[in-house]
């Protein structure tokens, strides 16, 4: 069995995943940031660290009642796909042309700071794209955008050069399974230089299929518009290839995407539908908090009555701010709902009383 990642046992540790890809090394293991580590790892690398790493059972996730969907219930949805890059690569330029909206120019600074959702309409398809940091501090909000996503779009500066966030957000791909397209980008830009950048790819066995390989890319402006149809094409190719399905007739599942306490209406929950349909009145647990959807708004503040598949949306009437990345949960019973939610409170708590040189590992969670 295979426990947590090489990010979550850095952040358990409060320490890099550089340092902790460079203690797997250091035992002849090459395990990328989203790898899974095996106990016997997770031990000799927490020991290096100076913890000692304990394992919990994982009952309370067993508790949660989750349907297999038969063949029959299955219907197509929308793709979810994920933009991802170095800082100021031209993510939410992207976007925002696509969207034909202006979210780039609202940001502090310009500097994307959550993950942003999208649903849009193309030729009368419909995809969801989420937009991710590309600043370095903002790892753990990558390697969740890579874990939700069916597609990601690799976006890089064709001023520029492939850098440190390109590698890193290429890696979370591979290490979630999910097919890329290079999205090269500013060639509007007197220094733009696409070989240059498809080139850098190629020394990291990435070649473009102009080039013979099997990577889809396209050379873009996000700025003008310029080959963006283009780039959409290649983007649902990928996705078409997969079948993406799901079963809307359930109860909703799904994945939190970021929270945060507003001071008219209290918690709002950023969230994913994943499968099932999400509905106003539906009992949530969320991660270690529950609660009866109020209120439902699309991405344009729109009110929903009810929410498909691979459909971002913000909820109104959850008890408290679940972390981004736990699983979301509709449930019938209320009452088992905050039983459940109640001991998961108590099982943070317990591990957060433990000494400082003492971590846990769990799978809360960690079902989907
Ligand atoms: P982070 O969210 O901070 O990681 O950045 P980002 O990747 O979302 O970059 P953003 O879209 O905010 O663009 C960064 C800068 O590059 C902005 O000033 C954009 O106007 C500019 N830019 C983006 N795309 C293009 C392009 O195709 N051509 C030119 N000339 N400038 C572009
Ligand atoms: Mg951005």
């Amino acid at each position: 069995t295979e426990f947590v990642s090489v990010s979550e046992l850095a952040s358990m540790m409060n320490v890099q995943s550089t340092e902790v890809i460079s203690a797997c090394m250091s035992l002849g293991i090459f395990a990328s940031i989203n790898q899974r580590l095996d106990a016997e790892t997770i031990q000799i690398v927490a020991e290096e660290f100076g913890f000692e790493a304990e394992f919990v059972s994982a009952d309370v996730q067993d508790s949660i009642p989750v349907a297999e969907d038969k063949p029959e219930d299955l219907e197509d949805r929308p793709p979810i796909i994920t933009v991802m890059g170095h800082v100021d690569h031209g993510k939410t330029s992207l976007l925002d042309y696509i969207r034909k909206a202006k979210i780039a120019d609202g940001e502090a600074g310009g500097i994307t700071q959550h993950i942003g959702a999208y649903s849009v309409d193309v030729d009368g398809k419909r995809l969801t794209f989420l937009d991710t940091p590309g600043h370095e501090a903002f790892t753990a909000m990558r390697a969740r955008g890579a874990q939700v996503t069916d597609v990601a779009i690799i976006i890089v500066a064709a001023d520029d050069d492939v850098m440190p966030q390109t590698k890193e957000a290429i890696s979370h791909a591979q290490a979630a399974g999910v097919p890329m397209v290079f999205a090269i980008n500013k060639i509007d830009k007197p220094g733009a230089n696409p070989d240059k950048i498809k080139e850098q790819l190629s020394t990291m066995n990435l070649l473009v299929e102009e080039w013979g390989g099997k990577y889809q890319a396209q050379e873009i402006s996000a700025k003008h518009g310029k080959n963006i149809d283009e780039l959409l094409e290649k983007v649902m190719l990928e996705a078409d290839l997969l079948e993406l399905k799901a079963n809307p007739n359930k109860n909703a599942i799904g994945t939190v995407l970021e929270s945060s306490l507003d001071k008219g209406k209290g918690y709002v929950t950023n969230m994913l539908v994943e499968g099932g349909t999400l509905k106003v009145g539906d009992i949530i647990l969320a991660g270690k908090h529950t609660g009866r959807v109020r209120a439902m708004l699309n991405e344009k503040g729109r009110n929903m009555k009810a929410v498909p598949p691979s459909s971002p949306v913000s909820i109104i009437g959850i008890n408290g701010a679940p972390s981004a990345g736990d699983k979301f949960y509709v449930m019938d019973d209320e009452r088992e709902a905050r039983n459940i939610a109640t001991r998961r409170e108590q099982l943070y708590r317990e591990q957060g009383l433990r000494t400082q040189k003492h971590i846990t590992l769990d799978e809360i969670g960690r079902r989907l």
